[in-house]
């Protein structure tokens, strides 16, 4: 099928391109799940804050200092929206980035979101040549602490109160990779 967007990474079952308008309604669907806000800072989402949401990434570009840039994790067969990864550029040290990312659960459970990452991971410190990458994520998380995890991932940090949602303090473990161990884990 034809992509409709500018592709960044493709794997055996997934494109990872830029959003599209067309993805509004499946973005607020899984946006609007408790499952999937219940970690995240969002709460309650509304088909307009999706709509803002898309309609501001398509006019961004990735990899800019300071700022997040979104992707879209869509099937490579059907081009539909599965789920999002995002990447956010530290504006002190451009050479670092962050990682986050969202499944709908409809599609939770397949081993989808590994693929998208280790195919994100390949970009970061393939085609972007970043130096590192880190992740956040609440302590209580367990199914994205099991992504990390998988990924090789080294857990770095235990960030006590270091994140205020939805009015309660919470504890984030920070994990992360060198470029380094990425290149060692290729030469195994
Ligand atoms: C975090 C999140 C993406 C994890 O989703 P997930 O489906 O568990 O992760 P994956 O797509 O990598 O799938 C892994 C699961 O698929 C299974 N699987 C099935 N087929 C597979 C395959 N071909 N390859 C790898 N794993 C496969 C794995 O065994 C694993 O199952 P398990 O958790 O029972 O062990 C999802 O829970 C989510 O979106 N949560 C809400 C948003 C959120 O909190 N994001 C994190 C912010 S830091």
């Amino acid at each position: 099928m034809e992509k409709s967007n500018e592709v960044y990474c493709i794997s055996d079952r997934l494109v990872i391109r830029k959003f599209d308008l067309q993805d509004v309604h499946a973005f607020y669907q899984y946006r609007v799940n408790p499952d999937v806000s219940r970690f995240q800072s969002w709460e309650n989402y509304t088909l307009q804050e999706a709509e803002a949401f898309i309609s501001k990434q398509i006019l961004h570009a990735p990899d800019q200092p300071g700022t997040w840039f979104q992707y879209a994790i869509a099937l490579n067969e059907s081009d539909q929206l599965i789920g999002d990864c995002a990447i956010h550029t530290l504006a002190d040290e451009p050479q670092i980035v962050e990682i986050g990312f969202t499944l709908s659960p409809e599609f939770q459970g397949k081993g989808y979101m590994n693929e998208a990452l280790c195919a994100l991971i390949d970009y970061v410190f393939g085609s972007l040549n970043k130096h590192k990458m880190i992740a956040f994520t609440d302590v209580r998380n367990t199914k994205s602490i099991q992504v990390l995890e998988r990924l090789g991932m080294r857990r770095e940090g235990h960030l006590l109160e270091n994140y205020k949602s939805k009015g309660f303090w919470i504890d984030e473990f920070q994990y992360a990779m060198l470029r380094s161990e990425w290149l060692n884990r290729q030469h195994q």
